[in-house]
């Protein structure tokens, strides 16, 4: 094999006299494709997660229909392909289990076939990180276009944030102060629309990361799925694509270490999910860009959020489209000394260049650095004796007096234990306890799945009490809230300190001082670790290879074998 210009890595296939040519041209034009198609024009991929299991991206259809018009107005050659689609609602047990089986999908689809250029189409959370690693493993030029956000909800007047009401109707639920039919009647209404979660979520927040990679075109984040400007702006992909190739403008141009930083930032200003530290590490490993936890918390450290969205705050995605989108939140920080203003996008143009005009319609939604909606948006990363490795904490979307706190710790072996005894009347717990639940990092549950945000014993919540310190091996949902200490590395079911802690044990959070402490001493803490059993791997198939592979949260997840790339060389001909 040998690595050849991108812009000739069709002719390789199409290109050819005799009977390898004839072979690949032939079954395609029973498509009924012209042979003028095959005349060594740049053939550009487009990647397509659409399935009817992924609601959010159920639209990508249409959205591939118009990059391919904006591929064939500029002389390029579209292909669209289906990959592993994620749908967050129901793959279960979670599909932060199959992200990286999504991204050797897409690794190897883009490698094994006649493509000079990719157009990704994402959106539903797992689909924007399982796309760009794959891609970035290969290197060929590239534009990510994400699928946009749903339009607001509304019920009875209100308006209601994916994921997030759902966090709130069902405590109130559990309260007495909803029906359940009340609560199904707003089923309908917080999902009105095509579109992926329109909260800050991971699906926006991924999308933002996209925007602010540089990796997709400026705008990317915000334009509503149901706006005919989202397919203005997949047209536009469509058109660029075509143009990257003949630059021979690659992905690693695109992503680099600088762009990382901005995308860090960018995530601090917004609010973003915790999901993002993990595939941002993932992707920058992919790129074979060196992203560690010590970068989010140092890089995200001054960052004010800027952006008054769901769940930390009270709008939505609409709201900031009209209020100027992400390009505003980019000039604020490019104003204020906290861009690398010359990364390069796929536009051919640098990030600033493409935001410093940019105007804030609304700064109820939008607020300026100066004047930010929270002091503190960044990830503040912890360490200490309960997570040698790291955890993290959102603190935009905690309680400031419960960042710093000392609590009795109440234990949950598992998932199950949690659910089965959480609204136990005999539970022993009040406000001033820590809940502590282990087994649902990568490893266990298996797949790190997001139940890091315990709702709370109904006998607190019927209190009025709606936030007490948690801390969990698990991930969040990027709708979720609360003083939440996630992604405790390395998990229990690694054999991290997470398994060792028991009911009464003392926990110290100390968010100030970046610590998560366990009030232990390390000689009970060996004792204890010479009682401790590993828990079974699975038996056989694709499970098991993720058990044996996958990295901890503050490496990202990807599995040990991928990170790294291998370029886009064609691989030779085995008939
Ligand atoms: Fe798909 Fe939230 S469920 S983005």
């Amino acid at each position: 094999m040998s690595e050849r210009d991108p812009k000739n890595r069709s002719k390789e296939w199409f290109g050819t006299h005799g009977k390898d040519g004839f072979n690949h041209r032939s079954w395609m034009k029973n498509q009924g494709l012209p042979h003028h198609l095959f005349d060594g024009r740049p053939v550009i991929g487009i990647c397509n997660t659409w399935s009817e299991l992924t609601p959010c991206n159920a639209h990508f259809r249409v959205l591939a229909e118009r990059v391919k018009r904006g591929v064939y107005e500029m002389g390029g050659f579209p292909l669209e392909f289906p990959v592993t689609s994620l749908g967050e609602t129901l793959m279960r047990p979670t599909t932060m289990m199959f992200r990286n089986l999504a991204s050797m999908d897409v690794e190897e689809s883009i490698r094994a076939n006649p493509l000079d250029g990719v157009v990704l189409l994402v959106g539903c959370d797992k689909t924007t990180p399982s796309l760009l690693m794959g891609a970035a493993s290969c290197n060929l030029p590239t534009i990510a276009v994400s699928g946009g956000p749903m339009l607001n909800g509304r019920w009875r007047g209100e308006e209601i944030g994916s994921g997030t009401h759902v966090w709130k109707f069902d405590e109130m639920v559990k309260t007495g102060d909803l029906t359940l039919a009340d609560f199904m009647d707003a089923e309908a209404c917080m999902s009105r629309s095509i579109g992926h979660c329109m909260t800050m979520g991971t699906a926006s927040t991924m999308a933002s990361m996209v925007e602010a990679l540089g990796i997709g075109l400026p705008t990317n984040a915000a334009i509503p799925a149901a706006d005919s400007r989202r397919n203005v702006l997949a047209h536009m992909a469509g058109r660029r694509i075509v143009e990257m190739v003949k630059e021979d403008l690659r992905m690693s141009q695109i992503l680099t270490r600088e762009a990382f930083e901005n995308a860090v930032r960018v995530n601090g200003a917004i609010g973003g999910s915790t999901n993002a530290v993990v595939h941002l590490i993932a992707i920058a490993g992919r790129a074979g860009i060196k992203l560690d936890l010590g970068d989010w918390d140092s890089l995200g450290r001054e960052i004010p959020c800027l952006v008054n969205l769901m769940p930390s705050g009270q709008y939505l995605m609409e709201d900031f489209f009209y209020a100027g989108g992400l390009p505003v939140v980019i000039k604020e920080l490019g104003e204020n000394g906290a861009l690398n203003k010359n990364a390069m996008t796929v536009n051919g143009e640098k990030i600033w260049d493409n935001v410093k005009d940019a105007v804030c319609y609304n700064r109820d939604v939008i607020n300026s650095y100066d004047s930010p909606f929270k002091d503190h948006g960044g990830i503040c990363v912890l360490q200490g004796n309960l997570a040698p490795n790291g955890a993290v904490i959102k603190p935009s979307a905690a309680t400031p007096k419960l960042m710093q706190h000392r609590g009795r710790a109440v234990v949950f072996e598992d998932i199950d234990d949690y659910k089965a005894r959480v609204d136990d009347p005999d539970l022993d717990i009040d406000e001033t306890c820590v809940m502590v639940l282990k087994g649902c990092g990568p490893r266990g549950y298996p797949g790190f799945s997001e139940v890091g945000n315990m709702t709370l014993p109904a006998k607190i919540l019927k209190r009025g009490i709606n936030d007490m310190v948690r801390v969990s091996d698990a991930r969040m949902s990027g709708t979720a809230y609360g003083t939440v200490v996630l992604h405790t590395a390395p998990e229990a079911a690694a054999g991290g300190p997470l398994a060792l802690v028991r009911n009464g044990d003392m926990i110290e959070l100390d968010v100030a001082g970046r610590r998560l402490h366990l009030d232990v001493s390390d000689e009970e803490l060996e004792r204890r670790r010479a009682a401790w059993q590993a828990p079974e791997p699975p038996e056989r198939g694709y499970a098991r290879i993720y058990h044996d592979h996958v990295l901890q949260a503050d490496r990202g997840c990807d599995f040990d074998f991928l990170v790294g790339n291998s370029g886009a060389a064609v691989p030779r001909e085995s008939h």
